[in-house]
């Protein structure tokens, strides 16, 4: 069988070379028969330097029968569509093989590693090879900094909180090198925009998944192409994909702040004690959205969870402790910045929005 090598490429030219030398050397050892499908949407010479080590390789092979039998391929779009992902979805279109393994073109994914993929893939009993910086034994070492390491663990955990069960063996939801066999994607449901391409086949149908460890690298030359912009992107993909869940929990959420209120000022109106009343008005709350959480949002993850009464203990425990912590946080913030108690109460509840619904999917709910 052979094996459709697709790697998407925006300007990348100083790494064309290195990264055909080393497919090149790495599929002859392990004797994989393989092609490279190049999807460049470049604005520099990438296209270039990609039709020249084609040819070359070409020649080389009519020359000399010994050497790699590697064919490099190029499609390069003149006006492209859906920046990265869409560029995946044409190598799948244009690949000779149903087996397609997608890597970046800047030798952050080592293609030393590609026979460890191709074997487990061979094995023919999953859909998809997934390459993870996260499992046991894999690293990140190559996210350039410390900013980018936190969006990727927090935007990981926010993703996998969504999709628990469909990524519930996917410890890399967001790693741009894996193996798949392109008939089990649905191309035509598939809406492929930006960097999430492995995401969005994972969460349109269920699918049967594997993973291996790899050490992401450093990027061999140039930049990262990944910005604001594509983060930005991202959410909204995610919210898009997902929006039921969480819109079912932020609706509710608002539904207690308002019963929270409600309950305070009728309290305090009976002459009953404000501190009295706010810790009335907190646990009626908590405990009100618990029920209201346990019917409309996670009603299809109850059987394979805990308990009732372990689910609402831990849903308990953890909204008690946000709301001891946040009055700290945001008094904190009042006296070290020149920010109103209003704004610092406005952002301590949206993140703990976001929190309290990844802990709540993730451990609450944990099957
Ligand atoms: N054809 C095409 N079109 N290729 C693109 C585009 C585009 O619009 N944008 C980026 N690429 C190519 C790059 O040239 C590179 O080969 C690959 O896609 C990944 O882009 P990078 O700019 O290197 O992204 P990164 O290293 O910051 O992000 C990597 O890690 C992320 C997770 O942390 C990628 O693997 C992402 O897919 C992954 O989500
Ligand atoms: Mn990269």
């Amino acid at each position: 069988m052979l094996l459709s090598i697709v790697v998407p490429t925006f300007n990348e030219a100083p790494n064309i070379e290195e990264l055909v030398r080393r497919i090149a050397s790495t599929v002859d050892g392990a004797g994989i028969e393989a092609e490279i499908v190049f999807v460049d949407d470049s604005t520099d010479t990438t296209a270039d330097v990609i039709r020249e080590v084609a040819d070359r390789v070409t020649a080389e092979r009519d020359r000399d029968a010994a050497s790699t039998s590697l064919p490099v391929r190029l499609i390069h779009r003149d006006h492209p569509s859906g920046g990265l992902g869409g560029a995946v979805m044409a190598g799948f279109e244009a690949a000779a093989s149903d087996a397609c393994l997608v890597m970046d073109g800047d030798l952050q994914h080592p293609p030393e590693e590609i026979p460890t993929l191709w074997r487990r893939f061979a094995r023919g009993d999953v859909d998809v090879v997934i390459a993870s910086r996260y499992a046991g034994g894999g690293t990140a070492g190559g996210l350039a900094d410390r900013t980018r390491v936190m969006v990727s663990k927090g935007a990981t955990a926010l993703t996998r909180a969504m999709f628990p069960i469909r990524l519930k063996d996917v410890s890399d939801p967001m790693t741009g090198f894996f193996l798949v066999d392109r008939r089990t994607v649905d191309g035509a449901q598939l809406k492929p925009r930006g960097f999430k391409i492995l995401l969005e086949i994972l969460a349109r149908r269920p699918m049967r998944v594997a993973e291996v460890p790899f050490d992401f690298a450093d990027r061999h030359a140039g930049e990262s192409k990944a910005s604001v912009r594509q983060g930005v992107h991202f959410l909204t993909q995610l919210t898009a994909l997902r929006f039921g869940k969480m819109s079912l929990f932020a609706i509710i959420g608002g539904l207690g702040a308002i019963v929270n209120i409600a309950i305070v000022w009728a309290l305090t109106h009976l002459d009953v004690d404000y501190i009295v009343a706010a810790v009335i008005a907190a646990e009626v709350t908590i405990i009100g959205n618990f029920l209201l959480q346990e019917r409309f949002v996670f009603q299809d993850m109850r059987e394979n969870a805990s308990g009732v009464w372990q689910r609402f203990a831990k849903s308990f425990a953890f909204n008690n402790a946000e709301a001891v912590i946040r009055i700290p946080i945001v008094a904190l913030m009042v006296s070290s910045g020149h920010i109103s108690a209003v704004v610092a109460t406005a952002i301590t509840l949206v993140i703990a929005f976001f929190v309290r619904f990844v802990f709540h999917s993730l451990v609450v709910y944990a099957p």
